[in-house]
């Protein structure tokens, strides 16, 4: 089985792709910085490198895509705070554009697999169920990749991939601070269990850190 993680470089990407390489499995990560042994470079934001990122996987197969690579920009800032177009673009573009065209890239590859999966990290700050306020963009942008996982477990269900999108819990990483309530390796370990039980029947799922369906 081979699995490529976007953003395996620190955080629950990084935990991940330990968790399984620990169980033998070949990962393929990726990174903003230099590529070497176990990564490839890749900027979702970036057009020409999502089109490299296909080019490497030109010969190969990929089990499981796990769309993890995201930035929270706009943390902390509420209704009246300034909140800059670009900062609004930027977020868009690495957590839903950049979602989108690394499922691109990494599509032929996925078809090349036996029972291929997408796995996208969302989060429960994009529902209505934890519209606390606040963090507006962040919270759009996951709404948006929440419901393009629903669009495309719908289209690709012909070609038998199935898609999924799971909260990760607040998870103690750069972004999450430390304030969360679990560890990057407690929820790598309920992500990849998520994983392995995405399955056609289940195509389209979202779930909470915890396993059960998620409220919207
Ligand atoms: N932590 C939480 O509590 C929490 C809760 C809900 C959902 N999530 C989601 O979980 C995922 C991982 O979060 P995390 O807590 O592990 O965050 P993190 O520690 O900040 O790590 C983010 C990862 O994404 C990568 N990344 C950011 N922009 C990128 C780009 N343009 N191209 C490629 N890689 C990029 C980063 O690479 P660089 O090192 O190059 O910046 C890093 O590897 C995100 O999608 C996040 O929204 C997290």
């Amino acid at each position: 089985m081979t699995i490529l993680i976007t953003g395996a470089n620190r955080g629950i990407g990084a935990e991940m792709m330990l968790q399984y390489q620990a169980k033998n499995q070949r990962v393929i990560g990726t990174t903003r910085g230099p590529e070497s042994r176990d990564f490839l470079s890749f900027d979702v934001t970036c057009e020409s490198s999502a089109k490299d990122l296909g080019q490497s996987l030109e010969t190969q197969g990929i089990d499981l895509l796990v769309c993890n690579a995201g930035v929270y920009l706009d943390k902390g800032r509420y209704s009246g705070d300034d909140l800059p177009a670009d900062m609004w673009a930027q977020t868009f573009a690495a957590n839903v554009t950049g979602v989108y065209k690394t499922i691109e890239a990494t599509l032929p590859a996925l078809r090349r697999a036996q029972s291929p999966k997408i796995a996208i990290i969302g989060s429960q700050m994009g529902t209505r169920d934890k519209a606390q306020g606040g963090s507006y963009i962040y919270r759009a942008s996951k709404a948006a990749v929440i419901n393009l996982t629903f669009n495309l477990a719908h289209d690709l269900r012909s070609e038998g991939i199935a898609v999924g999108v799971y909260h990760p819990g607040w998870v103690q990483t750069d972004m999450g601070g430390d304030e969360g309530h679990v560890t990057p390796t407690e929820s790598a370990t309920q992500l990849i269990g998520h994983f392995a039980r995405l399955s056609m029947t289940r195509s389209g799922e979202f779930l909470a850190f915890d396993g059960t369906p998620h409220a919207l």
